[in-house]
C-alpha cells in the first residue's frame, strides 16, 4: 500500500510517502525561525506557515518518491493532539487530495505516529511493548499489549520533558528551540556536578513531575550568584539533564519488568537526546529488556511516522469520515 502521510501539529510541516513499511520519500519545512523570536511557538504564526508551506512540499513528496498523486492508494494526517488551527491545515490538505485521488482517507493520532516511527526501521509491530513517548507536550508511559491497543501507564502532572529542555535552555540562553542545543552543552559537562531532585523517582507509579526541576535549576543559579559563585554552563545542562534521564530510565525499565514486557519502544522529539538514548540502551542491556528507538530524525516530528501509522489502520480497513476535525486534546485511546 502506497500511503501519503502530511503532520502540521505544531512548528514542522511534514510530508511523506511510505509504502509497504518504507519511506519513499520524507521532506519537512520547519519554521524555527519564525517561533525564535518569541521563545515558542505562536499558534497562529505556525498555522499560517502550514498554510505556505503544504502544497510545495507535498508535490516535492510525492515526486521524490517518483509517484503521482494518483498512485496514492491512502491519506493519512494528524487529527490531535497538537494546535488547533496547525492541525486543520494539514487535515483540509489531507481531505482535498484524498478528495481528488479518491484516495482511502485516515486521521491518526500524533503519539501513535511517534510509536509508529519505529516500526519504519525496526520491522512490523510485535506486541506487547512499553513506549515512552517524550516529545515538547507529553510524557508518558503506555503499555501495548497488542497492536493499536493503548493502557496509558502514567504521565507528567505538570510539564513535558521537551517544554523542561525548552525552558531551561532558554534560561541559558542558548535559543529556542532549545533541546539539542542543550544536549549539545552538556557534552561538555559533569552529570554529577549537582545533584538535582529526581522527582517522582520513588513515588511508585509512573507519573511524572518536571516542573519542580525546573524551580531547582532557577534556585541553584540564582543563590551561586549572590554568593559570588560561577556557574559552569556545560555541568548545569549535563547536571539538569541527568536528572530528567534518571527518572525516564528508572520508570521505563520498571514498567517493562512488572509488566513482564521484553522490548521497550521510545518515540518523540526528546527520544533525539544522546544521554537519553544512551543510558536506555545501557539499562535496557543489564535488564535483559531490548530497548529501540528511531533514527534522529525521525523522532522529531515528520510526515513518515504519520503515513505508516496510518498505513496500519488502512490495513485493517479503517477509513475516517471526511467529516473529522481537529482534536487538539486528543487521547492515545485504546
Ligand atoms: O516530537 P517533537 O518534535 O514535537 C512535539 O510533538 O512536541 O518534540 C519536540 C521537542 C522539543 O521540546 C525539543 O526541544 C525536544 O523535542 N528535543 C530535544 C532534543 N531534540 C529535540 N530534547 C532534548 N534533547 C534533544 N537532542
Ligand atoms: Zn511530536
Amino acid at each position: 500500500m502506497r500511503v501519503l502521510g502530511i503532520e502540521t501539529s505544531c512548528d514542522e510541516t511534514g510530508v511523506a510517502v511510505v509504502e509497504d513499511g518504507a519511506v519513499r520519500s520524507n521532506v519537512l519545512g520547519t519554521q524555527t525561525d519564525l517561533h525564535e523570536r518569541f521563545g515558542g511557538v505562536v499558534p497562529e504564526v505556525a498555522a499560517r506557515a502550514h498554510v505556505q508551506a503544504l502544497n510545495p512540499l507535498l508535490d516535492e513528496a510525492v515526486a521524490r518518491a517518483g509517484v503521482g498523486f494518483s498512485d496514492l492508494d491512502g491519506v493519512a494526517v494528524t487529527v490531535g493532539p497538537g494546535l488547533v488551527g496547525a492541525l486543520l491545515v494539514g487535515i483540509a490538505g489531507a481531505k482535498a487530495v484524498a478528495l481528488a485521488t479518491g484516495a482511502a482517507f485516515v486521521g491518526v493520532n500524533h503519539l501513535e505516529g511517534h510509536i509508529w516511527a519505529n516500526f519504519l526501521e525496526h520491522g512490523p509491530p510485535l506486541p506487547p511493548y512499553v513506549c515512552l513517548v517524550v516529545s515538547g507536550g507529553h510524557t508518558m508511559l503506555v503499555h501495548m499489549p497488542a497492536e493499536h491497543r493503548y493502557e496509558v501507564l502514567g504521565q507528567t502532572v505538570d510539564d513535558a520533558a521537551g517544554e523542561a529542555f525548552d525552558k531551561i535552555a532558554r534560561f541559558l540562553g542558548l535559543g529556542f528551540p532549545g533541546g539539542p542545543a542543550l544536549d549539545r552543552l552538556a557534552r561538555d559537562g559533569d552529570p554529577h556536578a549537582i545533584e538535582f531532585p529526581r522527582a517522582m523517582l520513588d513515588s511508585g507509579d509512573y507519573d511524572f513531575s518536571l516542573s519542580g526541576l525546573k524551580t531547582s535549576v532557577l534556585r541553584y543559579v540564582r543563590r551561586a550568584r549572590e554568593a559570588g559563585r560561577d556557574v559552569n554552563p556545560a555541568d548545569l545542562a549535563a547536571s539538569f539533564q541527568e536528572a530528567i534521564v534518571d527518572v525516564q530510565v528508572s520508570k521505563t525499565i520498571a514498567a517493562a519488568r512488572e509488566l513482564d514486557v521484553r522490548t521497550v519502544l521510545l518515540g518523540g522529539g526528546v527520544v533525539a537526546n544522546t544521554r537519553l538514548r544512551e543510558r536506555m540502551q545501557k539499562a535496557g542491556a543489564e535488564a535483559g529488556i531490548d530497548v529501540r528507538f528511531p533514527s534522529m530524525a525521525l523522532c522529531t516530528d515528520n510526515g513518515a511516522m504519520i503515513a505508516a501509522a496510518g498505513e496500519a489502520r488502512l490495513a485493517r480497513g479503517e477509513r475516517s469520515s471526511f467529516d473529522v476535525a481537529a482534536d487538539p486534546g486528543l487521547e492515545l485511546a485504546s
